[in-house]
């Protein structure tokens, strides 16, 4: 259908991405036209078949894999296996596909996409920026060439998930995400809109038990870890959805309740406030404002989004 919306899927592919990318691949209004994988969540290889493994699921190994960078610019970094379990699927689950990616490099997919067809694709971020800002670096005019930059990173007025400071997209690579949001003006889906309206809880998960679809057993599979993980830390029974809540905001822009345009930088220094993401609300730094930071979402559609998808439905058929 020509009136699809194209886009490019950036990942660190772990759980919460699986589902992100099987939202934009089940989407009758989004055309997923290649993934770029870039280092994150687990060891690169992993995030490489995980990637392959979501699109083989939803019967899409049309979609190329383009490999990209192994490690962020400058800073060193740590997986975050103790969230998505080993291998990033549960710690259970480790595909061997034996689908090839593409001999392309993500970063040149990146740039060839968006000269190919100016205007009409949009990234969807939802790892560590690294792609993104070679992207940039590689071709200045990419930010002309593209539709919605969709990213989901950062820690808006709240504490982070990976330090205090710092959400763990941006505090992954720091560097990067300074750049990106330094030469893009980007829609920002965060991690306080993330615990806000992102989260799928027991109650959620009960209404799993009507679904019998291979995307329902996966969805389980790679839950497991994580809601331990969340009744280990936090007391409570649940997960959040980050990357999915951001393939919704950028399939589904009606389930955003409220948004704002603010000046938004990142601290890409080592230490305390690495990956710290400064949104000027209030415009005390006189300067311009450079992304759409999405403050709230409808959350029970985001739900019936996620649940739509897990039945193998598109999931706007919930709107
Ligand atoms: O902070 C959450 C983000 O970091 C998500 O994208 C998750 O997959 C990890 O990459
Ligand atoms: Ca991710």
């Amino acid at each position: 259908m020509d009136d699809q919306r194209r886009v490019i899927v950036d990942t660190d592919t772990a759980g919460d991405d699986t589902q992100a990318l099987l939202m934009a691949l089940l989407s009758e209004r989004l055309t997923v036209e290649a993934v770029t994988v870039v280092a994150g969540n687990v060891p690169f290889e992993y995030e490489v078949e995980n990637a392959k493994y979501t699109l083989d699921l939803a019967g899409r190994t049309d979609v190329p894999v383009h490999e990209g960078a192994r490690s962020p610019l400058l800073k060193e970094w740590e997986h975050a296996e103790q969230v998505h379990g080993e291998g990033g699927l549960g710690g259970d689950l480790f595909p061997d596909t034996g689908i090839t990616s593409d001999e392309q490099h993500a970063v040149d997919a990146i740039v060839d996409h968006a000269h190919d067809a100016p205007g009409e694709v949009s990234l969807l971020c939802i790892g560590p920026l690294t792609n993104v800002a070679l992207a940039v670096a590689r071709d200045p005019a990419l930010p002309d060439l593209l539709d919605e930059v969709v990213v989901m990173g950062g820690a808006v007025g709240c504490l982070g998930n990976d330090t205090p400071a710092a959400e763990y997209n941006f505090w992954v690579d720091p560097d990067a995400a300074k750049r990106v949001l330094g030469e893009f003006d980007v829609t920002l889906v965060d991690w306080g809109l993330t615990l806000r309206d992102g989260s799928f809880d027991a109650d959620d998960f009960a209404r799993l038990d009507g679904i019998d679809t291979p995307y329902a057993d996966f969805f389980e599979t790679i839950t497991e870890h994580h809601r331990e993980f969340s009744r280990d830390r936090d007391g409570t029974d649940g997960v959040t959805l980050p990357d999915s809540l951001a393939a919704a905001c950028l399939l589904a822009p009606e389930i955003v309740d409220s948004q704002g345009r603010y000046h938004v930088d990142v601290d890409e220094r080592e230490g305390l406030t690495r990956g710290y993401s400064l949104v000027d609300k209030h415009a005390v730094l006189d300067e311009p404002a450079n992304a759409t930071v999405v403050e709230s979402v409808d959350a029970d559609l985001f739900t019936e989004m996620t649940l739509a998808m897990l039945a193998g439905d598109p999931p706007e058929t919930s709107l």
